[in-house]
């Protein structure tokens, strides 16, 4: 209770110096400062300052983790990218080349993506190899002892019931397929305007605890919106309890860690010669510049690093679950599984020794009756946003939209089991506490976003620093 109390005097201390938004005032004068003056210095809700976490992030814990996200565990990942959108029916299907997924079984592939990847017949064919491997990950199942296939009943029963913070992806369809994450790499696609807008609306408006009559800053170009609306929008945020804020602020952070992506892997150039890709800096700036942006910009950017700390602090509570001698990060090839292991620790241990970790206590720990309530409350409105993913015109984007939000997904499921966590047994099958290998690709992939993201961010800096 007291730590709770605390935090709150801290939290209230930090709206009101944040709330100020000193960079108006001071007119900042370069590009650079335009984007990064409020992302420095002390975050809001934790006590660890940015340049803290750049360095920390980007010397210590980015290459070790790029290297895991590398090997075969983790680069394979199983998604059903044709289900249908719940929520409404006019999809316009993003037919740029750019948006094509190519997944494993070439054949599979609807008509629609075929004919857009026939420049990739080539690649189509090398995959078939690496198929084989990615149906090799499927046998999982196969090795599995009594003992464990007993567990394996409880923890579906178990996840189909209350800890899952989206909603499954039904990987047993056979429209489910194995898509290889490094042949598919989030960067720009086309896939923006009217279409994004729409998903992103949808996902703030109705689903991020928000009052209807409120309404948020649109997008970054609609700055007919106005400064009265967004200050409505913003005191209304802080009026809200920690959790609920939170809650915005994840998302919020995850669009921006999207759209720090589709900036830094724009499509440069387009010739049948080549295709380049690369930094846009006008493409960031008028998602994170403060004065093009209406001060959202600044606010975006902090958001995404208070997404890099909740999804640091789930990682570092989980390491009992990958310690245990018998998790294995299984692809058959017995070696390679236990130095990836080995690999794997190391990020977590890494992870743990990050000085600032922040109180998570303060945000999920109120009385229990309380804390189950938001749990739920959390719950279902994550589910919800898993689904909107469905809702993406872009394949593409919709592959990294799945598998970011169930990485999110999955890195709250452990920050409200911290305590069946902590009661897993050392060895046997735990049949409280168990993440699935989908859960397990997306979580940590999806830290490897967010952590390039921030990766990403010192980069532009550099970039704006050489422009006024
Ligand atoms: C396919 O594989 C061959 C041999 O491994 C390689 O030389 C070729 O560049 C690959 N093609 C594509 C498009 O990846
Ligand atoms: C789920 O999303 C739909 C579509 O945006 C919305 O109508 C509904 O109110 C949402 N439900 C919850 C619990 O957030
Ligand atoms: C960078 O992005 C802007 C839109 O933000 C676009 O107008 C411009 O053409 C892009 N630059 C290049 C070199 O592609």
């Amino acid at each position: 209770m007291g730590s709770r109390w605390g935090f709150l005097i801290r939290f209230l201390g930090a709206v009101w110096l944040l709330g100020l938004g000193h960079c108006e005032q001071q007119t900042p004068e370069t590009a650079a400062q335009r984007c990064f003056c409020q992302v420095s210095g002390y975050l809001d809700d934790c006590t660890c300052d940015v340049e803290t976490i750049d360095k920390f992030n980007n010397y210590r814990l980015f290459p070790r983790l790029q290297r895991l996200l590398e090997s075969d565990y983790f680069r394979y990942y199983k998604v059903n990218l044709k289900r249908p959108c719940p929520f409404w029916n006019d999809i316009s299907q993003c037919g740029r080349r750019d948006c094509a997924v190519k997944p494993c079984q070439f054949d599979e592939v609807p008509d629609g993506i075929k004919s857009a990847s026939y420049k990739y017949s080539e690649e189509a064919n090398n995959l078939s190899e690496e198929c084989e491997q990615a149906e090799q990950l499927g046998a999982v199942d196969e090795s599995l002892s009594e003992e464990t296939q007993k567990a394996v009943l409880q923890w579906t029963k178990h996840d189909d019931s209350s800890d899952n913070f989206c909603e499954a992806d039904d990987i047993q369809s056979p429209d489910a397929e194995y898509v290889d994450l490094l042949l598919n790499p989030e960067r720009y696609t086309g896939y923006k305007g009217p279409d994004a807008w729409k998903i992103w609306n949808v996902i703030y408006e109705e689903n991020c605890f928000k009052p209807q009559t409120i309404k948020r800053p649109l997008n970054p170009l609609a700055s007919s919106q106005g400064k009265s609306k967004e200050n409505t929008f913003y005191s209304w945020l802080e009026g809200l309890c920690v959790e609920k804020r939170a809650f915005y602020r994840l998302i919020s952070g995850l669009h921006a860690s999207i759209n720090v992506h589709l900036s830094a892997r724009y499509l440069l150039q387009d010739t049948w010669l080549e295709k380049k890709w690369g930094h846009n800096i006008t493409e960031f700036q008028q998602r994170f510049d403060g004065i093009l942006t209406e001060g959202e910009g600044p606010r975006r950017l902090k958001n995404l690093y208070f997404l890099y700390l909740i999804e640091l602090k789930a990682l570092s509570k989980v390491i009992p679950f990958f310690e245990r001698p018998d998790f294995q990060l299984f692809t058959g090839n017995k070696v390679q599984d236990a130095e990836n292991k080995m690999l794997l620790l190391e990020v977590l241990h890494e992870i743990k020794s990050f000085p600032l970790h922040f109180d998570e206590n303060s945000f999920f720990a109120g009385d229990k009756k309380e804390a189950n309530k938001l749990k739920e409350e959390f719950r279902l409105h994550f589910r919800n946003i898993s689904r909107i993913m469905d809702c993406v015109g872009c394949f593409k984007c919709r592959l990294w939209g799945k598998l970011q939000t169930q990485g999110l997904g999955t890195a709250l499921k452990i920050l409200f089991s911290e305590k069946l966590i902590a009661n897993m047994p050392e060895s046997g099958p735990s049949f409280e506490f168990h993440l699935t290998r989908q859960e397990i690709v997306s979580l940590f992939n999806a830290f490897g976003r967010i952590s390039t993201s921030v990766k990403e961010l010192e980069n532009f800096r550099n970039l704006l620093q050489n422009i006024h």
